[in-house]
């Protein structure tokens, strides 16, 4: 059997399994330069897929990771669609734009890759916080919008939601997950939410899809120097650095130092690995488990938290977010 680790590429991936990429079609949120997305696309790039569809907020940064893809493979068709994940406005025009394209007859794989971390509290203009908006509530809606399209894929689909090990640090907020409580919002306690939002997620989908041979997954990329570290990078440095200590003591039980030399960074070589391998290896639903981190899937307590995969919790948070998006998804 093979074996993956912390140091798989996703180039060596790709290459492997390579017939899972030629041909099909692979839809991936926040394609920005310099990302695990981009990392991703520019990636699977290299053994032609027939096409990739970038959903971002930025055509200007989209045009750039076009630019890298065509470079990899001038062959390649890209297509752009425009949206921002904080405004469900913008997300059903670009569900709507998917739908209504006829050269998008099929999506193959949807990888939701799109998040912010650490934002001050904000809420949206539908009145939604920001981090669970932009990380999780949009990702609800474009991913059921488009379903008719992902299901014309058929057997062998797949869907796969960016979470982190962050999820560790709280489960979904039921009673109060725009933080209207006075006090209750924590930077990192929202990017947590949305995170465990992600995973709960992948298990509705699974519990809607297996039937049909279409599986989701949700990963833990690994610590990656991107710029979803630009919120962070603002903060006060004393207060950031108390506040990563307590969240880096919650979720791995060490203090920074200590998690920095077990977890040094990982290039985004490294970063985008657990993405494709959820993404492409068809070997993957023969085992147990829908979370993925260094590469390989783990059902370890301590790895992944029950608040994240109880399938209860999952349903129970499918109601919330049509109840918050105000539109119901049979799926
Ligand atoms: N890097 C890590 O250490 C790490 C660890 C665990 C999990 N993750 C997860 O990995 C995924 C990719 O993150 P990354 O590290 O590659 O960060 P990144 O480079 O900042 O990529 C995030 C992407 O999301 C986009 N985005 C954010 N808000 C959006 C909105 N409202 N509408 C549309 N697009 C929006 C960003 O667009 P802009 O460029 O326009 O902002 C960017 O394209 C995220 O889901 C993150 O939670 C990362």
């Amino acid at each position: 059997m093979a074996t993956y680790d912390r140091n798989t590429e996703g180039l060596e991936l790709v290459h492997k399994f390579a017939d899972q990429v030629k041909g099909r079609t692979f839809l991936l949120t926040g394609p920005s330069p310099g990302g695990i997305g981009a990392e991703t696309v520019t990636s699977l790039a290299t053994e032609s897929p027939a096409l990739l569809i970038l959903v971002g907020r930025s055509p200007e940064k989209a045009q750039t990771v076009i630019d890298a893809i065509k470079k990899a493979n001038p062959g390649v068709k890209t297509k752009f669609v425009q949206a921002n994940f904080a405004s469900l406005k913008s997300v059903r025009k670009a569900a709507q734009a998917i739908l209504d394209d006829p050269e998008i007859t099929k999506i193959d794989v949807v990888i939701n890759n799109a998040a912010v971390m650490a934002t001050p509290f904000e809420l949206t203009e539908d009145k939604l916080e920001l981090q669970f908006q932009s990380n999780h509530l949009g990702h609800f809606v474009l991913t059921n919008k488009i379903m008719p399209k992902i299901i014309a894929a058929g057997p062998g689909a797949r869907l796969v939601n960016l979470s982190s090990l962050a999820h560790k640090l709280t489960g979904v907020r039921f009673e109060d997950p725009n933080f209207a409580q006075p006090g209750s919002y924590g930077e990192f306690t929202s990017y947590g939410q949305s995170k465990s939002a992600n995973l709960l997620y992948t298990v509705g989908l699974n519990k809607r899809l297996s039937s049909r041979g279409i599986r989701a997954f949700a990963v833990h990329p690994g610590s990656i120097q991107t710029n979803i570290h630009a919120h962070t990078r603002q903060m006060d440095g004393a207060r950031l650095a108390s506040l990563m200590d307590a969240a880096i003591q919650k979720t791995t039980g060490m203090t920074t130092a200590e998690f920095r030399a077990a977890e040094p960074y990982k290039t985004l070589q490294q970063g985008c690995g657990t993405t494709l391998r959820a993404a492409l290896d068809p070997d993957l639903v023969k085992e147990e488990g829908v979370y993925l981190q260094n590469t390989n899937l783990t059902t370890d307590p301590n790895e992944v938290k029950d608040w994240a995969t109880d399938p209860e919790l999952a349903e129970k948070l499918w109601k919330l977010s049509e109840e918050l998006v105000g539109e119901k998804f049979d799926i």
